[in-house]
């Protein structure tokens, strides 16, 4: 049995999904095979996510340095975006759920954009959950994208150099538009961050497990947050014993 607290959610909840290959190495099958596993777990992730309520949930589904892999297997991947976006746009929208997309967008080929943008749009409005999908993403380009924005806005006199600050960097994140994320899970037993939301990791909680993306189930999502409503975030604070939670309300799910 898996108990997470209906309070103390984490808002937002990033995910590096990772092991998609070796998933289907271990079966002798292709990696695209592993990538197509792989979209449907995002499939019942991120319905358990909106059903849990999370604000927002970011998906590292294309780093900046994933253009490095293969033609064949880049290619595959924006076909199965693609196919997630067409078929999961009913669900999107009929759940209040608002679509956006992280990442130097432009580079992404017309089969995807053509999909994106419209249901971007569409969904704008959606306050139910943000589905962030990080998409020729990395995490340095994106503080360098910012920061090349407060140099232009010093260059033009519009701002000084000591409104140059860490808020002022931050408001020019679109990954943080949502809020720092609270929780941080990786999948496929690697202990790193690979360059996703570097900025607003600051004070994130990070839980890695050994499952491999295809294999992580919506009980794995559950382990990860029970396991963060069980640590105490101190900001750089001194740490306080943990408030009594008798009269938290849980949702039981039992596995
Ligand atoms: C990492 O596994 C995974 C990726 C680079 C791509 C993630 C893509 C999906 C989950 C499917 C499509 C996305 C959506 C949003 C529908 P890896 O290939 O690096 O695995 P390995 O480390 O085992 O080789």
């Amino acid at each position: 049995m898996i108990l997470v607290e209906a309070r103390n959610l984490p808002a937002h909840v990033g995910i590096i999904m990772d092991g998609n290959g070796r998933w289907a190495q271990q079966r002798g099958r292709s990696r695209v095979d592993g990538h197509r596993e792989g979209s449907n777990t995002v499939r019942r992730v991120v319905r358990a996510a909106r059903k849990l309520g999370l604000k927002a949930l970011t998906l590292y589904a294309f780093s900046e340095q994933n253009w490095a892999r293969p033609e064949t297997e880049i290619d595959a991947l924006w076909i199965l975006l693609r196919e997630f976006l067409l078929s999961e746009r009913n669900e999107i929208l009929d759940n209040g759920i608002r679509l956006n997309a992280i990442g130097n967008v432009g580079k992404l080929p017309s089969i995807v954009r053509a999909v994106l943008e419209p249901l971007r749009r569409e969904s704008e409005e959606n306050v139910s959950m943000t589905l962030n999908l990080a998409l020729s993403y990395g995490g340095r380009e994106e503080i360098a994208t910012a920061a090349k924005e407060l140099a232009k806005r010093v260059a033009a006199g519009t701002m000084t150099p000591d409104e140059v600050t860490p808020e002022a960097l931050h408001r020019l994140m679109p990954s943080l538009a949502v809020g720092d994320p609270d929780l941080v899970i990786r999948t496929g037993g690697e202990h790193r961050i690979s360059n996703f939301l570097l900025y607003g990791l600051a004070y994130a909680e990070l839980y890695f497990t050994d499952a491999l993306w295809p294999e992580f189930e919506v009980e794995d999502l559950y382990k990860a947050i029970a396991a963060y409503q069980a640590r105490e975030r101190r900001y750089g604070k001194v740490g306080k014993a943990a408030p009594v939670q008798s009269g938290a309300q849980v949702i039981r799910l039992a596995v």
